[in-house]
């Protein structure tokens, strides 16, 4: 195995790499997929997350309020450009999840309720494995049905992700000392997950001041989550921050202003991009604060440079 620094450097490239395509929009291959041993480090990926990293559970996911959302990226021209049909990834290629799996050289993760529902037969649990689900919050769908913020897409919460994964954990390792051997020699993607529980607000033109209400709440969850896995052994952790909400164009369509000064040098939203900075600088200061409780956790930030917009896309790595 490589070391757990290089290892970390390599996974920490990878997702600023990825991140940064998504929004200056390159149309050539952001890296290459080649792999040599060296970049082997994890043995293992278990995913959890949004749309951002769902590999196709969005597919099997039998707890939609919205069908017509649900069959979107099952089609045409989701999954044009490399799979060349569409596999329920809300993207026309790979994700940053892919990406790293191939530069890991491990299989692209499965989506765990194909298998759970029987769908996808060719699996291995020590092969890791996709919780993600795409239009996921961190926080669980019966909080914002309670506030009136009715569309949630998915029951698949953060929460729910990880009763998934413990309701797995026998089939992965079965003693507390071996569960730890083999979740330790594992990367965990935490993430992104978060943006959601504002996006939903946001598309019901919820204010501003009640979503940010919800950043402690958010915070929490992915902090307990957090803490679970490390608890079960888990060491290598990615906890990516959100992406400038101010620069989506659907949030663009929604909130036009004739306004000019509510726009920056590059066309996105003030507000909206300082709220997303005000959550991530808030989980930045909850890993810190999980830093000095754990032994060894490591704290990384990778700042992601939007043209002018400087976002803290934060990750996470221990021991
Ligand atoms: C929905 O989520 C709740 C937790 O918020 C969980 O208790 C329940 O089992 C979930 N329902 C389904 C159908 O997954
Ligand atoms: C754990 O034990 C059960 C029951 O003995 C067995 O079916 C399963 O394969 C074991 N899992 C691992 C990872 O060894």
């Amino acid at each position: 195995m490589a070391s757990s620094r290089a290892c970390f450097l390599t996974v920490a490239l990878l997702l600023h790499v990825a991140a940064s395509s998504i929004f200056i929009s390159m149309a050539t291959p952001i890296i290459s997929s080649t792999t040599s041993s060296s970049t082997r480090c994890y043995k293992a990926i278990y995913s959890f997350g949004d749309s951002l990293a769902d590999t196709g559970n969005d597919a099997y996911d039998d707890t939609r309020t919205l069908p017509s959302s649900q069959t979107l990226a099952l089609n045409l021209p989701y999954g044009e450009t490399y799979f060349h049909h569409p596999t329920g990834r809300w993207s026309d290629g790979r994700l940053i999840v892919d990406f790293i799996a191939e530069k890991m050289g491990l299989p692209l993760l499965k989506p765990y309720l194909g298998i759970k529902n029987g769908n996808i037969k060719d699996w291995n649990p020590t092969e890791g494995v996709n919780f993600a689900v795409a239009g996921a919050t961190a926080v669980d769908s019966s909080f914002y049905l309670e506030k009136g913020i009715y569309n949630i897409a998915t029951n698949y919460s953060l929460g729910v992700q990880l009763d998934l994964f413990m309701d797995l954990l026998p089939s992965i390792c079965n003693s507390s000392s071996g569960c730890k051997e083999v979740l330790g020699s594992s990367l965990f993607l935490v993430g992104e997950i978060g943006g959601n529980d504002f996006n939903h607000p946001l598309f019901l033109y919820k204010s501003i001041t009640e979503i940010r209400t919800y950043v402690p709440l958010v915070v929490n969850q992915i902090s307990l989550a957090i803490n679970k896995l490390i608890n079960l052994g888990a060491k290598t952790l990615m906890v990516p921050g959100n992406f400038p909400l101010g620069c989506n164009f659907r949030f663009l369509i929604m909130y036009e202003t004739a306004d000019k000064s509510e726009y920056d040098e590059v066309g996105c939203l003030k507000w909206l991009n300082k709220f997303t900075q005000y959550y991530n600088k808030q989980l930045y200061a909850e890993l810190n604060r999980l830093q000095g409780l754990q032994n060894q956790f490591q704290v990384l930030v990778v700042l992601l440079e939007l043209q002018t917009v400087p976002m803290l896309c934060v990750v996470a790595i221990r021991g």
